[in-house]
């Protein structure tokens, strides 16, 4: 796919790609062009996906890491620079989605999502950041936080809601300070996406406004792909610190 929306020759590293949306994400970024870095705790889900990907013809390399751990991450980041290149863009979407309510969450509770959905995309960040800044040719950042964050609630979401909350105000601070460099930073706030992640997810059920129904259904993956696909592509090239929710048109229900 040449043209504003195409990614060849660019390098796209996307967090948790062995599941759910992030495998939509790599998909549709794999189709515009680029060569897909699956990064994950799980080494058979990479691996796998890296299948997938190179069976339809695309690019892709894998790289298992945990976002829980700064060292694995420092890691992960000079293993991709070192064989494959700067990436071009670092897609920042793995995340555990398990809920308690407030009165019963645990500190353990509240620091693992803290430390994966939150510190994690922090951790991403400056060590992509440190090596795009240094290759000198821009480059792009998305985040996936959530529309819970935008009223889309479900109770049991204390900790969940405010690492997601963290990781759209980590956008504006990375956009500001990465725009000298010529990397724009944006957040795509998903609906919700039926993923092994949101099915398997422990704690209370789904109670609140997120139960109203969306207009068009349930979004799939490669909705969110298409959304990150925007904010890598040239056609996005004047836009950052921006967050586009792809939610069905549930503020509208
Ligand atoms: N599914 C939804 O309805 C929905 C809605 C809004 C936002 N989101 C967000 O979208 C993102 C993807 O969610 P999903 O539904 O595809 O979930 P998923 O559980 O299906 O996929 C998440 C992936 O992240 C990986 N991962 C988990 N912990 C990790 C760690 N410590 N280090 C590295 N990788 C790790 C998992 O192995 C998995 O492959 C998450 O950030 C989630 O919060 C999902």
């Amino acid at each position: 796919m040449a043209g504003i929306f195409g990614l060849e020759g660019k390098i796209a590293l996307v967090t948790g790609a062995a599941s759910g949306i992030g495998k939509g994400i790599a998909e549709v970024l794999a189709e515009a062009g680029a060569h897909v870095i699956v990064a994950d705790i799980n080494e058979e889900g990479v691996a796998s996906e890296v299948e997938r990907l190179r069976a339809a013809g695309h690019r892709a390399d894998g790289v298992a890491l945990d976002l829980g751990d700064e060292h694995s991450i420092r890691r992960a980041v000079a293993e991709v620079v070192g064989e494959y290149g700067v990436p071009w863009v670092l897609v920042n979407n793995a995340g555990v989605q398990d809920r308690q309510y407030l009165l019963d969450e645990t500190v353990a509770g509240w620091d693992r999502a803290a430390a994966i959905n939150a510190r994690g995309p922090f951790l991403m960040t400056r060590e992509v950041g440190r090596a795009m800044v240094a290759a000198g040719l821009g480059g792009r950042i998305v985040n996936i936080a959530s529309m819970t964050i935008d009223g889309m609630m479900t109770k049991g979401t204390a900790a969940y809601i405010a690492s997601k909350g963290a990781v759209a105000a980590l956008t504006s601070q990375t956009a500001l300070e990465f725009a000298e460099h010529r990397i724009t930073a944006n957040t795509v706030l998903p609906g919700a996406v039926m993923t092994p992640g949101a099915i398997g997810a422990k704690g209370p059920p789904t109670e609140g406004p997120a139960r109203r129904p969306s207009p068009f259904g349930m979004s799939e993956p490669r909705d969110i792909g298409a959304a990150v696909l925007f904010f890598a592509s040239p056609a996005a090239r004047m836009v950052t610190n921006q967050r586009l929710a792809v939610d069905a048109g549930w503020s509208i229900s």
